[in-house]
């Protein structure tokens, strides 16, 4: 959720900081700060609300100092004020703590230091870590020593940045548990911290990334590891492949409009060395160490993942038991690591999350294998915590997704599970060499479909300014495109506010269609797979109801206009890929209603990109 980034080398720290926090501004927009050390004291900028008041702040009471913290905030204790703002200090204000993760023992040990004497200025837990710092400090150690004598005394999730004057010239990261990443940056006599990527690729693309339990020890020009009982530790420098240009708007007015619009070339990067040329098999690196009697002994294959990437966990399921044959089900991730869930042996859990930090997710994973599973990961962030508990992955090769609202992440995830659901049946004997050709080309071809959907942006715009006003909106699919119903009703919901639920067609005589009236929009998905009959008697009901129906159907298909009263068209492609295809026109619906209405589309309220607390 938080954002966090540090610097320290020989360049004024500010500006350094503020521009990691507008990079990382999606994790966290309530409010935000910078702690700066100079002359042997600290100086702190923090302000409410986005970053932009922060930056005002700053250019009227200007910092210099080349050491510095920055955070930029996803409230869970205490409103978002400037009082609870990060980064929090101690009573001399010699030493600063910014954290991301929620410390769930922080009320039992705030209690004996408030009868010590400390003073607590803020509502946050994370003020406590700082004020136990300071007694450590107060011994005469070593700001490194002092964060292994507290860490350890903290229960919940943590990354955690501090810098101290006490000891100077130095940032100290820390990560509890799964709180979200801590990545070190190596520069030339320079180096950084941040919680993602995107706040680095503009100063280095060499980093470490810190595992849970993990601390580091950054100078200008030199970086240390130690676990969190003390016992040094050499970690990996990787090469992100990921460049700066991916992490900029480009002209776009919005990251999400960006993302929608790169999905063609984000669909080729995942395409992309997955089908060996001789055999027409298809192949994933050498991440992926499933051996093929493994995948032919798969007795069940449960899929996990939340919000979008739980609506790609559906479609994935329609997938592999269509095309592998393999029993699946999907699970809620918050709801499977709590509800003791039966394993069955050589079963397979397949977690998915673009950030590979979501941390109900990563329980769910580390649930599941504590019973037996094994489990692979679809993840798009390089070196996060899911790539480290899983014991296969499949990356998306999506580049980093910077909108709060997943777009083009979520049609990655839609063309890996289709890729992986003919790795499994190719290797089951399923999918015959033909029905293999048939299905990568359609694959192959999603590209230039995607293009042609884009295309009609301003006719979805009109379509959206036309009903940007309604109050509630209902999303109606079948079969493989009922995922898709929830995705277009999520994306609506989280963009715009407006109230949006998708539903299975089948199921609007439970209950549903008590709601149906000229005021709600239906956006029924129609295209002609074997359900369309189904649909079409679906928005029959509708409209002998006084219902309002946008049908999302096939560009082809003449009957559709006798039924609704709005037509978005799509291309022909086989109904296994067609998801990808038809969850398009629906994002680039909900991100010019959100628009017209004003919204901050990059930036939804209330909401984050990577859930790092419960
Ligand atoms: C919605 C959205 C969220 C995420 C969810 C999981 O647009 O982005 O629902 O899909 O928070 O995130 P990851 O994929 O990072 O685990």
């Amino acid at each position: 959720m938080c954002g966090i980034v540090g610097y320290v080398g020989s360049r004024d720290a500010t500006p350094l900081l503020v521009g990691g926090l507008r990079r990382l501004e999606y994790r966290g927009y309530d409010s935000a700060g910078v702690a700066v050390q100079q002359n042997g004291k600290l100086e702190i900028r923090r302000a409410e609300g986005k970053l932009d008041n922060l930056v005002t702040a700053v250019a009227q009471h200007p910092l210099s100092g080349s050491v510095g913290i920055g955070h930029t905030r996803w409230a869970t204790h205490g409103r978002p004020t400037e009082q609870n703002a990060h980064p929090h200090v101690d009573c001399g204000a010699v030493t600063a703590v910014i954290h991301n993760g929620i410390i769930e023992n922080f009320a039992d040990l705030k209690a004996p230091l408030v009868a010590a004497g400390h003073r607590f200025t803020s509502e946050t837990d994370t003020e406590v870590v700082v004020h136990l710092l300071e007694d450590e400090l107060a011994k005469g150690a070593l700001l490194e020593d002092a964060a292994l004598a507290v860490l350890p005394r903290l229960e919940g999730a943590a990354a955690l940045g501090l810098i101290s004057a006490k000891d100077p010239g130095k940032i100290v990261a820390a990560r509890i548990s799964n709180a979200g990443g801590v990545i070190v940056g190596y520069g030339q006599g320079e180096n950084f911290i941040a919680s993602d990527m995107p706040a680095l690729l503009e100063h280095t693309r060499s980093v470490s990334f810190l595992g849970a339990g993990e601390l580091a020890i950054v100078t200008a020009t030199a970086v240390s590891f130690r676990t969190l009982d003390g016992k040094p530790l050499t970690k990996e420098r990787t090469t992100v492949t990921w460049d700066p240009v991916a992490a900029a708007k480009s002209g776009y007015r919005h990251f999400m409009l960006k993302e929608i619009h790169e999905q063609p070339r984000a669909i080729s990067d995942t395409l992309l060395g997955r089908v060996e040329r001789t055999t027409g098999r298809v192949v994933f690196d050498e991440n992926v160490r499933m051996t093929d009697d493994q995948v032919r002994a798969l007795p069940r294959i449960t899929l996990v993942g939340c919000g979008t990437a739980g609506h790609a966990a559906l479609v994935g399921k329609y997938l592999i038991e269509r095309l592998a044959g393999i029993p699946c089900d999907v699970e809620i991730p918050s709801e499977y690591r709590y509800r003791e869930p039966v394993v069955t042996n050589g079963q397979l859990i397949v977690a998915i999350t673009q950030s590979g930090e979501t941390v109900d997710t990563l329980a769910a994973m580390h649930e599941a294998k504590a019973r037996g599973a094994r489990v692979l990961a679809l993840v798009n962030v390089v070196g996060s915590e899911a790539t480290r508990a899983a014991d296969d992955v499949i990356y998306l090769h999506t580049g980093p997704e910077i909108a709060v609202a997943s777009s083009k992440a979520y049609t990655a995830m839609l063309v890996d599970l289709y890729l992986f659901a003919i790795y499994l049946g190719q290797r089951r004997g399923t999918v015959d060499p033909e029905r293999s050709r048939q299905l990568l080309a359609e694959a192959f071809h999603l590209p230039t479909l995607i293009d042609a959907v884009l295309g009609q942006e301003p006719k979805l715009k009109a379509l959206a300014y036309r009903y940007h006003g309604a109050r509630d909106f209902l999303f109606l699919g079948r079969g493989i495109q009922y995922p898709t119903a929830l995705e277009g009703a999520l994306k609506l919901k989280e963009l715009s506010y407006i109230h949006a639920e998708g539903t299975a067609g089948g199921e609007m005589k439970h209950g549903i269609n008590a709601l149906i009236d000229e005021h709600m929009p239906v956006v029924a998905i129609a295209l002609r797979d074997p359900v369309y009959r189904k649909i079409v008697s679906n928005i029959a009901e509708v409209r002998a109801r006084a219902g309002v129906v946008i049908a999302l159907a096939h560009d082809d298909d003449e009957e559709i206009a006798g039924h609704a009263d709005e037509v978005v068209r799509i291309p022909r492609t086989n109904e296994l890929i067609s998801p990808a295809l038809a969850v398009v026109p629906l994002q680039l619906f909900a991100y010019h209603v959100a628009d017209r209405r004003g919204n901050d589309v990059d930036q939804p309220r209330n909401l984050a990109k990577a859930v790092t607390v419960e």
